[in-house]
């Protein structure tokens, strides 16, 4: 099926595909592949995924994990529309527990890093053995708090995009493919 929409009423942005489904595919078996070799011979690893961007990087790369994992969610929100506020909130904490675990922190994308540091520092505050962040697009902005993602799916360029989990204004999350919002 072609999911690239071929006509866009005259009030919505125009979408350029970026990233397509088959692309975003490979790409997370390869990642799962990678996490796995990584934390071979650890036996307590929780995956802790921001809500609500990271849904479907989430499920698909669970999917590609072939070892035990603890799952939890935490709710982080910063965007209004296509501009940051600057402002992060914790809408929902982490609720397992993760002190002496290995931790995965998962994310739909790393942009001025705010939302990341605050979930990071959220996580380092109940001591976790380690903490390492994975995010599917990285995008090339200054980065205004310090984070560095220890696993990336793709390195993208300075633009707004949508789909496979992204929003604009709440809208777009179900494509499957990435696009940028024009
Ligand atoms: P940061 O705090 O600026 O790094 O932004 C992280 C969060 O902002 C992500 O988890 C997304 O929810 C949202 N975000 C940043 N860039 C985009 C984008 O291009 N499209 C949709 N959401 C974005
Ligand atoms: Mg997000």
């Amino acid at each position: 099926m072609n999911h690239t929409p071929a006509r866009q009423p005259c009030t919505s942005p125009r979408l350029r595909p970026i990233i397509t489904a088959a692309e975003i595919e490979r790409r997370v078996a390869e990642l799962g592949k990678q996490i796995c070799s990584d934390y071979a011979g650890r036996d307590d690893l929780a995956v802790i995924a921001v809500m609500r961007g990271a849904i479907f990087f989430l499920v698909d790369l669970l999917r590609q994990l072939d070892r035990p994992v603890r799952l939890d969610i935490v709710h982080a929100a910063s965007y209004r529309g296509a501009a940051t506020t600057g402002s992060v909130q914790m809408l929902q904490p982490v609720t397992i527990d993760i002190h002496g675990s290995d931790v995965l922190l998962v994310d739909d994308i790393l942009d001025t890093g705010l939302t990341l540091r605050r979930v990071l520092d959220h996580l380092a505050a109940c001591r976790p053995r380690t903490l390492r962040t994975c995010v599917l697009l990285s995008k090339a902005v200054p980065r205004q708090a310090q984070v560095t993602a220890d696993y990336i799916g793709f390195e993208i360029a300075d633009q707004f995009v949508v789909g496979y989990g992204l929003d604009y204004n709440d809208r777009y999350r179900h494509l499957p493919y990435i696009a940028a919002v024009e």
